[in-house]
This record gives structure tokens, sequence and C-alpha cells, in this order.
């Protein structure tokens, strides 16, 4: 069997075209939709994602400022700026970039932020209105996966789902999403840890797996069975000397051994990593709208 290629690179810009039309239809309202992101210190990594963010607004016509504070700002000072931008009305989304240094309360920070301009998701009003079924926005990387899926062809009703991994931003949003008796949804959702003793006893009756693990191979050819979708969100780096920067990026899964019998899956990069960014400008498109009271 050769597998379908679940590119999130292509249905990234799918999607990324459908907004730039939303965009340019809310401007001739008079709205443009804004995005405030908070930078605190100089982590390259988090330089690298907030530039791309910045990149992506460019590109759709969506009003962005990036703040970018010292290492040792204060917890005042930063909650202070926070207040300022759910103030601001110009701005309908704020996201401040993780991880935090380590003298900034992180949960008091993602708390500051008014729900209505959480684009994240990661605010406790909208982890719990995701776990009832009415969010004002879901979080980016699992409804990038959600989209994968539908947008594929893989539509995860009365399948049988099992995600590996259960962080906050990933494994237990993605899980919840897919259980909601909704619309692209209305799956049978399994969670697999590390407290799990046999994850392969799961993921062999899986339609659909969905890994986050943060592990290379956590999901090997032998776990799944023919003809499984497979969503890998990992992004982890590993040695390889005949690359000039010295490492390679994988994911969590096998994806050579896997493709050979999955009916479709994501490859790394140019998987998952992509949604999360479209999916971030989708939400600030949303919060632009739900701020003027306009229906999605
Ligand atoms: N750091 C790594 N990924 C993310 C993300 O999706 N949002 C925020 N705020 N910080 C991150």
């Amino acid at each position: 069997m050769t597998a379908q290629i679940i590119s999130g690179k292509e249905l990234s810009k799918e999607i990324r075209a459908e907004l730039k039309d939303e965009v340019e239809q809310l401007k001739e309202k008079g709205i443009t939709p804004g995005l405030a992101v908070i930078l605190v210190g100089e982590d390259p990594a988090s330089q690298v994602y907030v530039r791309n963010k910045a990149k992506a607004c460019e590109k759709l016509g969506i009003h962005e400022i990036t703040k970018t504070l010292p290492a040792d700002t204060s917890e005042e000072d930063l909650l202070a700026l926070v207040e300022k931008f759910n103030e601001d009305p110009t701005f309908h989304g704020i996201l401040v970039q993780l991880p935090l240094p380590k003298h900034i309360d992180e949960s008091k920070v993602l708390y500051a932020i008014d729900p209505l301009k959480d684009v994240d998701g990661f605010h406790p009003v909208n982890v719990g209105k995701l776990m009832i079924g009415d969010p004002y926005f879901l979080p980016c990387t699992p409804h990038g996966i959600q989209e994968m899926l539908l947008r594929s062809g893989n539509d995860p009703a009365r399948k049988h789902v099992v995600v590996v991994g259960r962080s906050n931003i990933v494994g237990k949003p993605i899980a919840n999403i897919l259980l909601q008796k909704k619309e692209g949804a209305n799956a049978t959702v399994t969670i697999c840890h590390t407290g799990t003793d046999d994850i392969a006893k799961y993921t062999k009756d899986a339609d659909i797996v969905i890994a986050a693990t943060g592990w290379p191979n956590t999901v090997t050819a032998d776990m799944v069975k023919d003809g499984v979708v497979v969503i890998d969100v990992g992004v982890n780096r590993v040695d390889d000397p005949s690359k000039e920067r010295g490492y390679r990026l994988v994911g969590d899964v096998d994806f050579e051994g896997i493709k050979e019998k999955a009916a479709a899956i994501s490859p790394v990069p140019g998987g998952v990593g992509p949604m999360t960014i479209t999916m971030l400008m989708k939400n600030t498109v949303r919060a632009a709208k739900l701020a003027h009271g306009i229906e999605d």
C-alpha cells in the first residue's frame, strides 16, 4: 500500500488563501484583525517561532506587533503589558510566547490574558469551554490536526482514535476536540501515556493514531494495523553527521516503516508544524469577528 501523505504545508497554503480573503472582507468593513505577540528573553527557538508568526501575519494583512522584553523583566511589568493589550481594541489576539523565564509564573500570565483575546486557547476559561464543547478558540496545534484529518478526507467520526501523549497543549485537547458530539469529531478516543503498560495493545486497534510524545519511534509499524491513518506531532532532533547542521528533524513515529502499512500519514517536517501557525492566524481572524459581533 502506498500511503497518502497528509501535507500540512499544502493544506496550510489552502487555508491561508481562504483567510486572506476573509481579512480583505473584514477590511472592507473597516476591521483590521490585530495580533500582539510578547516575547520575553532571547531563546533562539522562540525567536524563530515569533518571527514566523510575524511573517505569516504580514502575508495575510493582519496587523501585528511583537514586543520583545529583556529576560530579567519582572512579572509585574509583563502583567502590565498584557493588561495594556487587553484594553487596546486594535489588538484582537494576544500571544505570550512560552516558555517564560523561570522567575515568572507562567500560569499567572496566561490567566491574565482576556479569554476573548486568548488566540492560543491556553486560558483555563478556554480549556473549560473546550471541554464542554463551546470554545471561543481551539488551541492551535490540536485544531490544525483536526483540519488535517478533515481536509485529507479522513473524518474521525465513528472511528477509534488513539492519542499517544497527554500534554496540556496537544494530547489532552485533541482528545477532547475529537470526542465532542459534533461534525468533524464524534470519535471514540483512547489516550495512552507514560502510565500505560502496553501502548501497542491500544494502537493496534486504532483507525487513527495521533502521536505527541516528544520521543522518536514511539510508534512503530508493528504497533499499528493495515490502513491506519497517522498524524505525527513530534519534532525531534537526531544526530546526522551527513547534514551540514549535524542533525535532522524526525517525528514521534517510524515514518519509513509505517508508511508501508498506513492509508495516510503526515510527514515531519511539513506536517503538523505549518498548521499550528495557520490556526493561530485563523484564531486571530475569529477574535476580530468575535470583538465585532460577526458570526463565523
Ligand atoms: N511555544 C511553543 N509553542 C507555542 C505556542 O503554540 N504558543 C505559545 N504561546 N508559545 C509556544
